[in-house]
């Protein structure tokens, strides 16, 4: 049964500009609304970023793990006011195609309360300190990273040896020691992004029985065809990876 109740409303926020706020208690696992927008591709998302100098990381992107971009600013509902914070009380769920995106309440929330997800912004740029200003977080809650980029901390990586970084890898791509020994190769990495793209490269070029065997670990009950290596199991490697390199506050 579809829920056609409106729980929220857009107002001014005390954190930045407009906010979207609970205009009824809500309990928890409520979907609150979808985030809608037009789906563009990563490259034309870069092309239409802000330019906007006093407020450069200015976004109403949201990226799906498929790599489409949802534009929130062309076609886009109220869920493009929602800000970001470090403790949300809301998470933004894709659904199992990996097509939409809901925003679910996480916990029961009072009515009045400002409705927040963690955006966990991806970047494929090296992480610099003018691009953390650039996405500062203002939520100033107790366990706040200070950015709305993505709690990552791929610099644990560069203290790994190599025995570590495979038996890491292996969380995430288990009993295939072959393609951790090839992606150590290819350290340092500066992103996640970056990581899960080389272990990809790796992936296709390993010979047929190598990425047979591959399969066969990562995802052991579907039938496998090419198309898959860059979605579901693309999509598989990236959410291992940013379990493994999360940081917990
Ligand atoms: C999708 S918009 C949210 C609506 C925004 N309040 C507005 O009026 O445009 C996302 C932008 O809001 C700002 N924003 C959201 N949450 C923030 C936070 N916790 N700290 C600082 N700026 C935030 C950032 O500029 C971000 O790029
Ligand atoms: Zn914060």
């Amino acid at each position: 049964m579809t829920d056609n109740t409106i729980w929220h409303h857009v107002q001014e926020s005390p954190l930045h500009g407009l906010g979207v706020f609970a205009t009824k208690n809500i309990p928890a696992g409520t979907c609150i609304l979808e985030y809608c927008g037009e789906r563009i591709s990563p490259q034309e998302a870069d092309e239409l970023a802000s330019h906007d100098e006093s407020d450069p990381g200015h976004t109403f992107f949201f990226a799906l793990s498929s790599g489409e971009v949802i534009d929130g600013g062309q076609e886009g509902n109220d869920a493009r006011w929602i800000n970001h914070c470090c403790e949300p009380n809301c998470e933004a769920q894709e659904n199992d195609e990996g097509t939409n995106v809901y925003i679910v309440a996480l916990r029961d929330i009072n009515a009045g309360e400002e409705l927040f997800f963690d955006y966990g912004l991806v970047i494929d740029d090296v992480i610099t300190q003018e691009l953390k200003n650039q996405y500062k977080c203002l939520c100033a809650r107790p366990n706040c990273r200070g950015s709305m980029l993505a709690a990552l901390d791929i610099e644990k990586v560069s203290g790994f040896n190599q025995e570590q970084f495979t038996e890491q890898l292996a969380e995430v791509i288990p009993n295939t020691p072959w393609i951790a020994e090839r992606v150590w190769l290819f350290r340092p990495f500066s992103t996640v992004n970056d990581m899960h793209s080389c272990i990809m490269d790796v992936i296709t070029e390993a010979t047929d029985e190598e990425r047979a065997a591959f399969i066969r670990e990562i995802t052991p009950y579907h039938a496998y065809n090419h198309n898959h290596l860059d979605d579901v199991i693309g999509k598989k490697i990236m959410e291992g990876l940013k379990q493994l390199f999360s940081v917990k506050p």
